[in-house]
């Protein structure tokens, strides 16, 4: 006997069919567009251009010299396979000692060599993903709520909420001083979360920060810390990002920051992962550093459901641990950052597009305010609509962040080569003198790049003419794909 879809998921769990994912958001919207049609320099270079995956493919060739020079390092080889089966039959969930021991050294190098980490402390997961949400099941139980400082990643819905409803409490933002955590609105969100008989267990930052690309400096730390200690909350830091810093200020990690200062060490958290700062998402190397004895013991016992595959922790046991190879991955891959940076935004300027100052991170935060028709989240979404389907370029509205002003969109320039950064620039370069040149002659029209006259739109002060091309507004909820799809974001669960 058939039966209707909604009847068959009427069989699942409540908690795997409520929308908590948070997938519905023109975030993950923007990547099924690229799967969709995804640019290629020959093949399709009429394609939507990747934007919105914070990928760091700059330096891969150095890490492809080093296995080719050290096939030893791998099980898979005919020089390293003698180690194969010990390593295939591991599986203790506190993890290789020598890959321990690598990744709390480099931890280390990628933080400027100024703190230490011990190795006892390091707990595997599947990913940062998997550890931020292993640090919500160690801290905090169902209703309880982490404030954030917005804007902020898109999946920590998904990563911290979906399976623990652990809540999300904004702590909002805005660009009248750079996006600054002020203790006002940190003491204001906890208030608000208290009038709501919401229970804070903590605060989640990410520094350097997606999507600002900023890094937080001494003071801000230090308050955020004072502020956790007076509430007797937990801070979590992920760290995700801390090698991608390429230009001053350095970065302060919270390591360095809480070795001098009077703090309850049992309250503070690191969620690392390779993903960025190596460029290697597809690995899974997620890692909780806690200085609270308690959650690494139950981290580790509940690691054993997202482990690092042994095959992985050998191979980057010998990679990390190889000195002269880190230390010109970190320096040649902040080089390269700065400089895709720099030519980036440098490209952005020539027309008068400026991104937020930043110092870090695989994108920029680009502000397009004055594009917006109206200065409102349905402007953004218009002018978001316009970008990826006219421009074809995935980029990501601020709204996806929960950015509190609109207009501000993040723009990914570390997963591409070099000629599709000058692709993208001269079609925002396109879109942005066309929209000037049809903002002053409003009559004009070319038939062949349907985009062009759109934009125009994008400027003028009438929406009608989007309703008469099919270019309507939609919500983030309207535009989601709720039903499963050939190549389904989850199946591409990076950032
Ligand atoms: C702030 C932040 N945390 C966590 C993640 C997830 O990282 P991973 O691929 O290691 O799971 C990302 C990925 O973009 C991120 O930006």
């Amino acid at each position: 006997m058939a039966s209707s879809a909604s009847e068959n998921r009427l069989l699942l769990s409540k908690i795997a069919t409520n929308e908590k994912h948070g997938e519905n958001s023109p975030y993950f919207d923007g990547w099924n567009k690229y799967n969709q049609n995804p640019f290629h320099l020959t093949e399709n270079p009429e394609g939507v251009i990747q934007m919105g995956l914070a990928e760091n493919q700059l330096s891969f060739d150095l890490v492809e010299e080093r296995i080719r020079k050290n096939p030893k390092a791998s099980i898979c080889t005919a020089e390293g396979i003698e180690k194969f089966r010990n390593v295939a039959n591991f599986q203790d969930y506190h993890g290789l000692p020598e890959f321990r021991q690598a990744i709390a050294t480099f931890m280390s190098k990628a933080r400027g060599g100024r703190v230490t980490f011990d190795p006892h402390r390091v707990v595997m997961s599947g990913g940062a993903t998997g550890a931020n949400e292993l640090v919500m099941f160690c801290l905090a139980d169902r209703g309880d709520a982490f404030l954030i400082p917005s804007p902020y990643y898109p999946a920590f819905y998904r990563d911290l909420g979906w399976r623990t409803g652990v809540q999300i409490v904004p702590v909002d933002c805005d660009s009248s001083n750079n996006f600054k955590i002020t203790k006002e609105a940190l003491e204001a969100a906890y208030e608000k979360a208290q009038n709501n008989n919401i229970n804070v267990k903590g605060l989640i930052i990410t520094n350097p920060s997606n999507p600002l690309g900023t890094t937080l400096d001494k003071d801000t730390l230090e308050s955020l810390v004072t502020f956790i200690n007076q509430k007797n909350i937990h801070l979590v830091c992920d760290e995700i990002y801390a090698a991608t810093v390429f230009s001053s200020p350095k970065f302060t990690c919270i390591t360095e920051v809480i070795q001098n200062m009077n703090c309850n060490p049992n309250l503070i958290h690191i969620v690392y992962s390779l993903a960025k700062d190596m460029g290697f998402p597809g690995l899974r190397v997620g890692i909780v550093y806690s200085y609270n004895d308690d959650v690494v013991n139950i981290g580790r016992k509940m690691s054993s459901s997202g482990l690092v595959s042994s095959q992985t922790q050998h191979m980057l046991a010998s990679m990390l641990s190889d000195e002269d190879f880190v230390e010109k991955f970190l320096t040649t891959s902040a080089k390269r950052l700065a400089k895709r940076h720099g030519v980036f935004t440098d490209g952005l300027e020539e027309v008068g597009i400026n991104c937020l100052k930043s110092n870090a991170g695989l994108f920029c935060w680009m502000d397009l305010r004055r594009l917006l028709k109206d200065q409102t989240f349905d402007g953004e979404m218009v002018l978001w609509r316009v970008i990826v389907n006219e421009v074809k370029l995935n980029v990501s509205p601020g709204s996806s962040f929960k950015c509190v002003e609109p207009g501000w969109f993040r723009v990914c320039f570390a997963n591409m080569d070099d000629d599709t950064v000058e692709v993208a620039l001269k079609r925002i370069r396109a879109f942005v003198g066309q929209g000037k040149k049809a903002q002053e002659q409003v009559q004009v029209k070319s038939p062949k790049k349907r985009w062009q006259s759109n934009l125009r739109l994008s400027f003028s002060s009438s929406s009608r003419r989007f309703e008469q091309e099919g270019v309507s507004v939609m919500s983030p909820r309207m535009m989601s794909p709720h039903s499963p799809m050939p190549h389904s974001p989850l199946l591409r669960a990076t950032t």
